[in-house]
Formats: C-alpha cells, sequence, structure tokens
C-alpha cells in the first residue's frame, strides 16, 4: 500500500474518555468521543466506573468513527491504541480491542504514548493550522498532567520541567470544590474570572526549582484564605466569586508563564505548543497570544476537541510510527506508568 493511502484506525481509553478516530494519512476523517458523565456526581473519575463505562461505548464508539469517516474495516492500514500512562482498567479495554481487530483484519497493531499524542496533536493537517517545527518547546496541562517537554523531533523528546505534585487542572479542580463549584470546574472557574478583577485577591506562589511545578501549595493557600474570609463573612464566595476565579486563574497563569520563560531562557526555543484539556481556558489563550508580541514567542494553540483527551492524537501519532514501521506484536501490554 501506497504511503499516501494510509488510514489509521485509533483508539484512546487512558482515562474517563472512549474515543476513537480514523485518520486519511495525517487528516482527520472522523474524530468521536464519548464523556463518561457518570464522574461527575463523585466529584472526580472514579476507576472502576471508568473501565465498565468503557466496556459499554467502545464498541459503538468505534462503529460511530468508521461510519463518519466512510472507511470499511477492510481499508484499514493499521490500528493505534494508547498504551499508557492511564487508568490500568480503562487502558485494559482499548488495548484488548485494538489486538482483537488487529489480529482479526491481520494488520499492524501500533501503541501510542498518550503524552506523546498530546504533543503531536500540533501536526494533524488543518486547513489554516501552521505547524511547529523541530525544536519546540511543549506545555502540556490538563487534569492529569503538567510538563514542559522539548520536542527534538516525533520520536526524540525529553520532559524538562513537571509538576512535583497536583497537576495544574487539579488546581482548577479542587479550588472549585473549595468554593461549592461542581466537578470538573476548571472551566466554572475560566468563565467566572471574565467578569472579575484579576488582582483583588493575591494569592502565594509556591517557590519551586527549576523548571518543574507544584501547585497543592496554592489548594492549600485557597481552603485557609477562604475559610478566614468566610467567618468574617458567611457569605464572602457569593459576594466575591467572579473575583475569587480571576484571582486564582491569574495566579495559576503566573505560574505556568513563569516556567515558560524560564524555560525559553534556558533551551533559546522560542516556539511553544499547548495542549490538554487546561488550554481551552481563555486566559492561558489570551496570555499566551500576548506573549508573542511581548516576547518574540510563537505560540500553537491547536483546536479544542484535540487539545482535550481524544483518538485523533492517538492516530497522529499512529500515522508517523506507520510510516517508520513502529508495530508491536500481540504480547504488548499496557502501562499505567510508561518511560517517556
Ligand atoms: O485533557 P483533559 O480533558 O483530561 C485529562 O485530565 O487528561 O483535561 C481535563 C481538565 C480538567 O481538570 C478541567 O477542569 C480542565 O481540564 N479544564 C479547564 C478548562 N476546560 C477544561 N481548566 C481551566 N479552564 C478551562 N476552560
Ligand atoms: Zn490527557
Amino acid at each position: 500500500m501506497q504511503n499516501s493511502e494510509v488510514f489509521i484506525l485509533a483508539i484512546e481509553s487512558s482515562c474517563d474518555d472512549t474515543a476513537a478516530a480514523v485518520l486519511h494519512n495525517d487528516k482527520v476523517l472522523s474524530n468521536v468521543v464519548a464523556n463518561q458523565l457518570i464522574h461527575n456526581q463523585y466529584g472526580g473519575v472514579v476507576p472502576e466506573l471508568a473501565s465498565r463505562a468503557h466496556q459499554q461505548n467502545i464498541v459503538p464508539v468505534i462503529d460511530a468513527a468508521l461510519r463518519k469517516a466512510n472507511v470499511q474495516k477492510e481499508q484499514l492500514s493499521a490500528i493505534a491504541f494508547t498504551q499508557g500512562p492511564g487508568l490500568m482498567g480503562s487502558l485494559l479495554v482499548g488495548s484488548s480491542f485494538g489486538k482483537s481487530l488487529s489480529l482479526a483484519l491481520n494488520i499492524p497493531l501500533i501503541a501510542v504514548n498518550h503524552m506523546h499524542a498530546h504533543i503531536l496533536a500540533h501536526f494533524i493537517d488543518e486547513e489554516g493550522y501552521d505547524k511547529p517545527e523541530f525544536p519546540f518547546l511543549a506545555l502540556t496541562i490538563s487534569g492529569g498532567h503538567t510538563q514542559i517537554v522539548k520536542v527534538n523531533s516525533f520520536f526524540d523528546m525529553e520532559i524538562i520541567g513537571e509538576t512535583t505534585d497536583d497537576a495544574v487542572g487539579e488546581a482548577f479542580d479542587k479550588s472549585a470544590k473549595i468554593l461549592g463549584l461542581p466537578y470538573p470546574g476548571g472551566p466554572l472557574i475560566d468563565k467566572y474570572a471574565k467578569e472579575g478583577n484579576p488582582k483583588a485577591f493575591t494569592f502565594t506562589k509556591p517557590k519551586v526549582p527549576g523548571l518543574d511545578f507544584s501547585f497543592s501549595g496554592l489548594k492549600t493557600a485557597i481552603l485557609y484564605f477562604i475559610q478566614k474570609n468566610k467567618q468574617e463573612n458567611p457569605n464572602f464566595i457569593e459576594e466575591n466569586l467572579n473575583d475569587i476565579c480571576a484571582s486564582i486563574q491569574h495566579t495559576i497563569i503566573e505560574i505556568l508563564m513563569d516556567k515558560l520563560k524560564l524555560a525559553v531562557k534556558e533551551t533559546g526555543i522560542k516556539q511553544i505548543a499547548i495542549g490538554g484539556g487546561v488550554s481551552a481556558n481563555s486566559g492561558i489563550r489570551t496570555t499566551l497570544k500576548e506573549s508573542e508580541a511581548k516576547y518574540g514567542w510563537k505560540t500553537f494553540i491547536p483546536k479544542f476537541e484535540y487539545t482535550t483527551d481524544n483518538a485523533a492524537m492517538i492516530g497522529i501519532v499512529g500515522y508517523q510510527k506507520y510510516l517508520s514501521k513502529r508495530f508491536e506484536d500481540s504480547s504488548v501490554v499496557s502501562k499505567a506508568r510508561i518511560q517517556f
């Protein structure tokens, strides 16, 4: 088969979204995600419920992805699946399905590192979207990850900074919980922050050396701040919600920007690509765009559907691996933690 005729079916099931996508070379034909709303009532992802929901969703989601792409199973060149990192019970559903289908169709099986996929999502071919050039810096920010990665090529990347405790998405979600907002609270903080004063309240930023992050101290600072103010005024949250959210968001953005500035200084690389659910945050997007004029950076912010967990990003890595024949045999195993 010619390289110009590569069709990849990609499966992503590392956390609480069951996703499948079909790619024709580096173009996305379909990108289907079934979100698991069941977790919202528990205030976070319940692993046992996630794997059960994946089992229910996986067949209809893959079927929908093939139908939307108008691609027959027999046309597929390879199956790509998320090998890790993630929740073991969730990963197993996607990998078992992928293995079985590749055996049944007698086509190659490709294992994808979820974190590489968040970064390489920038190489999905989209009209009007410039791709970064190697080397570039990737800031991956989500409910499970916070990393700065130096990306030298498709398969050569190194983590130069990461969180030592909570991920930045957790900082948003846990702060929201303290304010009595439902899970996931990140998008709500973003919404209220738009109407608030980011300088209304100040929270101490963590002092972490080098390019690493820490967010657990911020969460504690916010908790004490709220407790103290509520003692004086029981309606403190309701009366100041917009300003509190704007101030929390402002602090988180400053923490991220301080480290990015340091990373640019240390590496001399001025191309910054972001990924992960938190990159949907409007404050982060605006601040990054402003950095282009302010610091001479070039920033890359992909379409929203490629920043949150999705299978198109697994498919683009699958396509690159297909071109260099990086295939697995059926003994490949899922990994909750995986070497970068
Ligand atoms: O990448 P993602 O969909 O799933 C993983 O965690 O892997 O990211 C979800 C995270 C949640 O913590 C959610 O609160 C956060 O992304 N998030 C946001 C926004 N939209 C989603 N955080 C801040 N502002 C947003 N607009
Ligand atoms: Zn993710």
